[in-house]
This record gives C-alpha cells, sequence and structure tokens, in this order.
C-alpha cells in the first residue's frame, strides 16, 4: 500500500478521499501500461497502411501518457502517494499481455481494440466507484473515458470494411 498524508481534499473525510487510492492507482497503472503498449504498435506496425496507423497513435499515446499524470496528481491531491516505478507491488500490470510484435496493421489494430475494450470497461468501474465518493474525481474519470472510446472507435474504424462490417 502507498504511504497517504494525514490530509484529503475539502469536504471528504480522510477515509473517502483516501479510500480512492486503490481505485486511481489500478487506473493509473493502466494509463502507464496503455501508453507503453500503444507506443510498441507504433514500432512494430507494417504492411498496408502502415503510414496512417503509424501516425495515428502518437496523438494517443500522448494523451494517455497526460492522462498517467492527472490521475498521479489527483492521487497526490487527495492525500496519497501515486506509485509510478515499475516492480513495485502497487505497480500491477494487466493480466492480459500483448502479444503481437512485428505485424500487420490489421493484426495489431484488433489487439489494440481488445485492449481498449479492457480499459474503457475498467475506467467506467472506477467512475461508478469514484461518483459515490467524489464528483471531482468523477468527471476526471469521464472526461478520459470519452477520449479513449473516440479512440477505440478510431482504431475500430480502421477495421471495417466497406460495408461497415468488422471482418472475423
Ligand atoms: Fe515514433
Amino acid at each position: 500500500m502507498a504511504k497517504t498524508h494525514p490530509y484529503t481534499v475539502p469536504g471528504l473525510t480522510l477515509e473517502e478521499g483516501q479510500g480512492l487510492n486503490d481505485a486511481l492507482q489500478s487506473r493509473l497503472n493502466a494509463m502507464n501500461d496503455l501508453h507503453l503498449t500503444l507506443k510498441h504498435a507504433h514500432w512494430n506496425v507494417v504492411g498496408r497502411n502502415f503510414i496512417a496507423v503509424h501516425e495515428m497513435l502518437d496523438p494517443q499515446i500522448d494523451l494517455v501518457r497526460g492522462f498517467a499524470d492527472e490521475i498521479a496528481e489527483r492521487i497526490a491531491t487527495l492525500g496519497g502517494s501515486p506509485v509510478g516505478v515499475p516492480g513495485r507491488s502497487e505497480y500491477q500490470h494487466s493480466d492480459h499481455v500483448y502479444g503481437v510484435d512485428r505485424a500487420s496493421t490489421q493484426h495489431h489494430l484488433k489487439e489494440l481494440a481488445e485492449v481498449y475494450d479492457r480499459v474503457i470497461a475498467s475506467h467506467r468501474e472506477a467512475i461508478e466507484l469514484s461518483g459515490e465518493v467524489d464528483p471531482i474525481t468523477e468527471d476526471i474519470l469521464i472526461g478520459q473515458s470519452k477520449e479513449l472510446e473516440k479512440f477505440q472507435w478510431f482504431v475500430r474504424a480502421h477495421l471495417e470494411d466497406s460495408a461497415g462490417e468488422i471482418p472475423g
């Protein structure tokens, strides 16, 4: 458990403010992992539409990196200590390991669409949890989810054929 401090934001009890630490730390880990995963795809993607996919990913990476910063600073604001160091017990990676290396755009995009499925679903769970305690934290996560869902649309739109279907 990361260190906490004897204060939180006004209007919340210590238990309420710091009770969000674990949920926020898990979202911080997810954003750190996602930013690295997107870079991995950016480096390894090849084939048709290479430049479109390669270049589409960089703005996503920059924004997701910013999301990690925003979450970490919210943890600190609430009186906790964000952990950003790989290898620490608080920094638990997702169970899913991105297994695609040098591969086609379609292959990477399919895998990335699944990564976004998991990340967005977990963000929504954290929205629900924080909404019961702190609307400011909830608002941060809602704003991030809106962008993550838009990114998933970008990824899926590359996978669709001219009939709007995603081939299996
Ligand atoms: Fe690059």
